[in-house]
């Protein structure tokens, strides 16, 4: 019997950028949103600082925006793209309030209350709106409170998509999205779910690093199921450092807010001594690509762990307000940050390629969009700004939808899609590969496709991928699926991108630093790394 499924929208992750589409579509249009496991796994439960946004709607602070977005970026963000997602800003945050999620208040000079703002590293201003410290798991609470109480929302959690079913690979001419098809975690079937148009909203990719800040679903799924379907991906290259995650053996990826040097935290050495004045006049809110790789570079010269960030020096009760969940985290383990400073490291935090879209969020695919961390939309360029990416979740999850509501309901009878062909596969007797490629994998990204690349560096990664790429490929066609053997299929193609991207890069720019061509190459302003399929 067919386990096909039918609905007008097919939503890949249940994230920031999911449940924003799912929203905006479902009084409108029948909607399935999937979710790899719990429903609030992915990186937009965990985000911080919060959301970079021009309430004012002033010409100056909606320049002002503009600009720090494009020197943050290093010459690649696509200029139309940041007037857009900077003019959609107010927009974004009254979606966010129709969705009763609420924002940290604070009184002004004259007793009133009104929206704190936060600073972090590349804003010239305090633009940043924010729930306390926890701004992802109240704006994730919200959306999913919403979305669990609308009629034509279907939410499937622990379903994993596969692969994307498209025309051409079923032998028709016209190509297009058809559907995906979705591993249940639970009953272990592998359904068939079908839907003219499919979106993309899977987040990134940073599990491909062995330290990193984001939750386990960061594999890069939706990069690799575009990229097997026949979509371009720009920009792999630019994968973002956080340069403060908190070096602890019982936490290694817990986040420590850029809103932390924001308020006046300062990176110190063990000595107690400043150093990101010499790195650039920012110092401390400089750019995240020039902070971590001042860590780093630190950490290297000196044979340190990690260095320490320090905000001991402002009341304790400023402190606890502002950061209450970092505050009572660090204390569990025994840092009481309002006395000592706290120590870090940088993390893979940021996925700044992706599937590229244009001012739509339509992908190379009739009928599919890709929305937020996974897609490559020219908005960050060679570099994120902090706060811009739940910004970007919002902008376009309403773009994709303004043009998804444009379209006549009426699409064209999807065929009879063939079941998932399980008749050539056995059950794995080899949990073991998996669990050892996994690790092999992350360290030598993280050892080799690091924050400070070199050539040679590259070609060693390009040569160990080589062995995995087979060994999962030969696993995958012959032994019965299960979560961890997706998602490394999937990290496997995500880190080829990384290298590949890395290698025809040949020059440093924004994130992307490597020793062999340490300089920028003004004549590669503007230049994007397209990755094409089959080519
Ligand atoms: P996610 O929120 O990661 O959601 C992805 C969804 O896709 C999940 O539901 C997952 O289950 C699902 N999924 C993935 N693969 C599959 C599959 N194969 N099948 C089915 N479902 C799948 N940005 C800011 O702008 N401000 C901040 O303050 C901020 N702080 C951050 C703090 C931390 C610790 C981290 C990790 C990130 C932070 N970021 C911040 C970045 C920002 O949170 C993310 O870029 C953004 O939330 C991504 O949202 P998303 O909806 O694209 O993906
Ligand atoms: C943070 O709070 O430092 C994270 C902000 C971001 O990633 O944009």
């Amino acid at each position: 019997m067919s386990k096909q499924k039918n609905y007008d929208v097919l939503i890949i992750g249940s994230g920031g950028a999911g449940l924003s589409l799912a929203l905006k579509l479902a009084d409108q249009r029948q909607v399935a949103v999937l979710s790899k496991f719990a429903l609030t796994e992915g990186s937009t439960f965990y985000a911080q600082g919060g959301i970079s946004a021009v309430l004012d709607a002033q010409e100056a602070s909606i320049e002002s925006h503009i600009q720090d977005t494009i020197v943050s970026g290093a010459g690649l963000c696509d200029p139309e793209i940041v007037r857009l997602t900077v003019e959609y800003g107010k927009k974004s945050i009254d979606f966010l309030h129709q969705q009763g999620m609420a924002f940290t208040k604070r009184q002004n000079k004259k007793g009133e209350a009104e929206l704190h703002l936060n600073q972090e590293g590349g804003h010239s201003e305090r633009r940043i709106v924010h729930h306390e410290d926890a701004t992802g798991k109240e704006l994730s609470l919200s959306l999913i409170h919403k979305a669990k109480q609308h009629p034509n929302i279907t939410l499937l959690e622990h379903h994993n998509a596969i692969d994307l079913i498209t025309a051409d690979k079923l032998g028709f001419k016209q190509q297009r999205v058809l559907g995906a098809y979705v591993l249940d975690t639970h009953s272990k079937q592998v359904k068939t779910i079908t839907a003219n148009i499919v979106a993309l909203a899977t987040g990134g990719a940073n599990k491909v690093y062995l330290y990193t800040t984001n939750p386990h679903i960061s594999t890069g799924d939706g990069i690799a199921l575009a990229w097997r379907a026949g979509c371009r991906i720009a920009n792999m290259e630019f994968m973002q450092f956080h340069p403060t995650c908190l070096y602890h053996p019982d936490n290694n990826s817990f986040l420590i807010s850029e809103a932390v040097r924001g308020e006046g935290g300062k990176l110190i050495l063990p000595d107690g001594s400043t150093f990101m004045q010499h790195y650039d006049p920012r110092a401390e809110l400089a750019p995240r690509d020039i902070v971590a790789r001042a860590i780093d570079h630190q950490i290297k010269k000196y044979g340190i762990d990690c260095v320490y960030l320090d905000i001991s020096h402002k009341p304790a009760e400023f402190i606890k307000s502002h950061f209450p969940s970092i505050y009572q985290q660090c204390l569990d383990l025994n840092i009481d940050i309002t006395k000592s400073p706290i120590p870090v490291v940088p993390a893979a935090h940021y996925t700044c390629g992706g599937v590229m879209t244009d001012a739509y969020a339509r992908t190379d695919i009739p009928g599919l969009y890709a929305v937020g961390e996974v897609a490559h939309t020219g908005l960050h360029g060679a570099n994120r700004m902090a706060s811009n990416s739940l910004l970007e979740c919002l902008v376009f999850a309403e773009r994709a939808s303004e043009d998804i509501l444009h379209q006549n309901s009426d699409h064209p009878t999807i065929p009879a899609i063939p079941d998932w062909d399980e008749s050539q596969v056995i059950d794995s007797e080899e949990e073991v590969m998996i669990a050892h490629n996994w690790d092999e994998l992350r360290r030598f990204m993280w050892d080799y496709v690091g924050i400070v690349r070199s050539t040679k560096r590259l070609k060693r990664a390009e040569h160990r991928l080589e062995l995995l790429k087979n060994e999962i490929s030969d696993y995958y066609h012959h032994y019965r699926i299960s979560s961890d053997l997706l998602e490394l299929r999937n990290l496997v193609i995500v880190a080829d991108l990384i290298i590949q991207s890395a290698l025809a890069r040949k020059e440093s720019r924004g994130l992307h630093y490597t020793l062999d061509y340490p300089e920028l190459d003004k004549s590669q302003d503007t230049i994007n790394t397209i990755l094409t399929p089959g080519k």
